[in-house]
């Protein structure tokens, strides 16, 4: 059931959390699908719901700085400044973790995610329930993560109670996910705040970046976020077999071809690399539930948010390769 996000609505969802139940809400960069994070019988529900290989750690979502400090330990200064300056954002931090997390949250790693979401509805749920809420995307395992209440109804409504509506996501991808090394910041997942942004707060440490495409957040497998479509990209398509009644076309900024697909989308018509991260997912549910049989897709240019859409976009092709 999709809840108004009244405080009322936000009080029972607070309440079901507190119970050990699940409920999907809102966050700036996907939907997530929340339980109390402290309760590890309820955190189980989740890979339930999700079909999720239990191997895969989750975000530990917080709504005050105080909360950062009863789930994790600060060891450097500039985690601090980090997250003084982006939270609440789509910036992840992976921490060593204090003993109130339990390890199902982690995956048995010593380390935990953790994010305070740039998003009213969010940040009021955390603060009702008193807990930190533990929440992957809120997607079926393998699928599109959701920035609309709708996709979320559509993947997981016969499973779930409570989907605490809040709108479409802002940023539209997942966060960035990083983590400390004495010799710099790693990269684990580029995502909805951009890397440079974070090379100009803090210019003397080193940002490890390796190939994006590697996955090196355990459980980020190589063809992650796909639709259920086949998705290509359009340099990688043979021309001559494609059947444009039966193919969608996913551009950046304008139409590159003359043929007339069944479907077409422009991610972006002013090159706003926000507004196209922001209309990623949603564009691609829209095209997966369109009648076609293929999705071609054009490459984006790889800077600032650029980084993180053709992560996505080259996950969903791995799939199909
Ligand atoms: O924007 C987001 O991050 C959304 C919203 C709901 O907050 N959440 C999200 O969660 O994308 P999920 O579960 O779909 O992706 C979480 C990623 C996984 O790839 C996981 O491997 C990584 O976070 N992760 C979690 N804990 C980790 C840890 N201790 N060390 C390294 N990676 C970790
Ligand atoms: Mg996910």
């Amino acid at each position: 059931m999709i809840l108004k996000p009244s405080k009322e609505n936000i009080l029972k969802a607070a309440r079901e959390i507190k119970a050990g139940n699940v409920v999907a809400f809102p966050t700036e960069t996907v939907y997530g699908l929340g339980a109390d994070g402290t309760n590890p019988i309820a955190v189980s529900k989740i890979f339930e719901v999700k079909n999720r290989p239990s191997f895969n750690p989750l975000i530990v979502h917080i709504c005050e700085m105080s909360q950062l400090y009863e789930v994790s330990e600060i060891y450097y200064e500039r985690i601090e400044i980090l997250a003084e300056k982006f939270w609440p954002g789509p910036l992840t931090l992976v921490l060593p973790k204090k003993k109130i997390i339990p390890d199902i949250v982690t995956a048995g790693h010593p380390t935990v995610a953790v994010r305070m979401p740039a998003h009213e509805v969010a940040l009021s749920l955390i603060k009702e329930s008193g807990v930190p809420i533990a929440a992957p995307s809120a997607n079926s395992f393998g699928f599109l993560s959701p920035t609309s209440s709708h996709h979320v109804e559509k993947q997981l409504g016969d499973k779930i109670d409570f989907i605490l509506d809040g709108g479409s996501s802002s940023v539209g991808v997942e966060s960035t996910i990083i983590e400390f090394e004495d010799s710099g910041i790693k990269i684990l997942r580029p995502g909805g705040l951009p890397i440079e942004d974070i090379a100009e707060l803090i210019p003397e440490v080193e940002i490890l970046n390796g190939d994006s495409i590697s996955p090196k957040a355990p459980g980020m497998l190589l063809h992650h976020y796909a639709p259920s479509v086949k998705l290509k990209f359009f340099d990688e398509a043979d021309t001559n077999q494609i059947i444009p009644e039966k193919t969608g076309a996913l551009y950046f900024s304008k139409k590159k071809l003359n043929t007339n697909f069944k479907a077409e989308r422009i991610l972006s018509e002013s090159g706003d690399m926000r507004e196209a991260a922001a209309n990623l997912f949603k564009f691609l549910h829209e095209l997966e539930n369109t009648d076609i049989e293929l999705i071609l897709a054009e490459r984006i240019p790889e800077t600032g948010l650029g980084i993180a859409i053709m992560d996505r976009l080259t996950r969903a092709a791995n799939k199909y390769r």
